[in-house]
């Protein structure tokens, strides 16, 4: 595997969940892929899992890390190509992309969707930027369209819970007071698909992801039907495609509460974190003795460093 930006770039979902139970049970067994390899992590958004996760993930396989925040003590970065430089943007992706890579074996990159162009975000400009010019592998640690190594912690997770072979997964949007990205709904669903479990997506109108994520998946209007014996509840909010960027609905009773949770089949409640209480969910959902939402988040570390793992091995 070179780059990692989606499922797609996985060998196979069955080899990533071996690596990922390999590295989870071994950390430290695979320093020698690491040795004298740096990773520098890029961040063009703000970011507490990610950041520590990846960069404990290269540690644990013997890598050198380094990270940039790229809008605090870096040079601010020009993304589009042809503009005159002559605003708050001193250097261009086309320099700094290629001598960020002549430091690094690997780059991960973190660069969230700005809502200022539907087609750029769903593009993704800035991440294959960094593919086409860096020279060295990518990971992708959130772009505009997927947040890959969050979805890969979360069927970790799934699979380390679930009761059954193939468990009702529902994804739910819930409301937030800012408009988020569709990175880690897009995600979520695209890796639940390939993992072949059975997975509903509810949401109110309007709130329709990309048709290249949903494929032949109906989204489910009504949350309380879509929770009806669930074995786990993903719980994220996400602003309009179709009405790319806006807010078109703050309906509290799509709050995650123990009103719907009770119809579920004692679900497990996940969210990537980081969590609005009592906007997505209740208090009393998310401290309950169901509520996976700490293991979800300590296995990013395990995603992270089976992907690195899995790199490592094909430089
Ligand atoms: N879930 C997630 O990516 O968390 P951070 O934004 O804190 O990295």
């Amino acid at each position: 595997m070179r780059h990692f930006t989606s499922v797609y770039d996985l060998p196979s979902l069955e080899v990533a969940l071996n690596e990922a139970f390999l590295v989870k049970n071994n950390p430290f067994g695979f320093q020698h892929l690491g040795k004298n390899k740096t990773m520098v992590l890029m961040f063009f958004n703000s970011s507490l899992r990610t950041r520590l996760s990846t960069q404990k993930a290269a540690q644990n396989l013997g890598m050198n890390a380094i990270v940039l925040d790229v809008n605090q003590g870096a040079w601010k970065l020009e993304t589009e190509r042809g503009v005159i430089m002559d605003g708050d943007k001193p250097e261009h992706l086309l320099e700094a992309v290629p001598v960020i890579g002549s430091y690094a074996d690997i780059i991960g990159v973190r660069s969230f969707a700005s809502f200022e162009s539907k087609e750029a975000d769903y593009n993704e400009v800035v991440l294959n930027q960094f593919i086409k010019y860096a020279g060295v592998p990518i990971v992708s640690m959130e772009a505009a369209t997927r947040h890959p190594l969050q979805s890969f912690a979360d069927l970790v997770t799934i699979e380390e819970y679930k009761k059954v072979k193939r468990p009702k997964v529902v994804l739910t949007w819930a409301p937030h007071p800012r408009a988020l990205p569709q990175a880690v709904p897009n995600s979520f669903v695209e890796w639940m698909r390939a993992a072949d479990y059975d997975l509903v997506v509810t949401h109110p109108e309007g709130y329709e992801l990309a048709p290249e994520f949903m494929g032949d998946l109906k989204p489910e209007y009504d949350q309380m039907k879509a929770f009806e014996g669930a074995d786990f509840i993903y719980a994220k909010n996400w602003a309009s495609y179709s009405d790319y960027g806006k807010i078109l609905s703050k309906d509290m009773n799509w709050t995650v509460s123990t009103r719907q949770m009770d119809i579920t089949n004692e679900a497990k409640f996940m969210h990537c974190l980081p969590v609005r209480r009592n906007m997505i969910v209740t208090d009393d959902v998310i401290e309950s003795p169901n509520s996976i939402v700490i293991p979800e988040a300590a296995n990013r570390v395990v995603s992270a460093q089976a992907v690195l793992k899995m790199i490592l091995e094909s430089l």
